[in-house]
């Protein structure tokens, strides 16, 4: 009877285990362990250390010093000749919103998208791959890197 006691319990115990175990597999980090704590990291990397993000200096400043500043370079309007002077925005305000490149009028303009010209007014249009880049920086959250 004892014995018959311990199985049941055993039975109950192994069920109830296998529920859970269901329960479970819903909660998978993003490298798709259970129950792992590997997270996204700023940059939108699967267990990243936030080093992998695009950089403003090296990657997205040369785009602009390229092809922008010839217009948007010294007074009135938008700036584009710094980081700083990007965030400052231009005559319809901030051009960029963190986190948000579909959202930033600065990818509107170049995508044709905003009001008024795409830009650039001369020369247009950047690569999809240019302004693919600049959204990206944009959405892991327009760091000054
Ligand atoms: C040939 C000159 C010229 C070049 C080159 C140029 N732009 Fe422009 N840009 C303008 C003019 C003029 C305006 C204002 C009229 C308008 O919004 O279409 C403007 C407006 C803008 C605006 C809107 C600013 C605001 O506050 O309303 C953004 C954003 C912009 N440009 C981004 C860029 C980027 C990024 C580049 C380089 C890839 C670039 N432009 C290259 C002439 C230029």
């Amino acid at each position: 009877m004892r014995l018959f006691k311990l199985s049941l319990l055993g039975i109950f115990l192994i069920a109830f285990w296998s529920c859970s175990d269901l329960g479970d597999e819903v909660n998978e980090d993003c490298s798709g362990i259970q129950n792992g704590n590997t997270t996204v990291d700023e940059c939108d990397e699967c267990g990243g250390d936030n080093s992998t993000c695009v950089n403003y200096s090296t990657e997205i400043q040369p785009i602009f010093t390229n092809k922008c500043t010839t217009c948007h370079g010294s007074s009135g309007g938008l700036n584009l000749t710094s980081y700083s002077a990007l965030m400052n925005g231009g005559t319809s305000g901030n051009v960029v919103i963190s986190n948000n490149g579909p959202g930033s009028y600065i990818i509107k303009k170049l995508r044709g998208t905003g009001s008024g010209g795409q830009m650039p007014a001369s020369g247009c249009c950047l690569e999809d791959s240019e302004i693919q880049l600049i959204e990206t920086w944009i959405n892991e959250g327009a760091q000054d890197n």
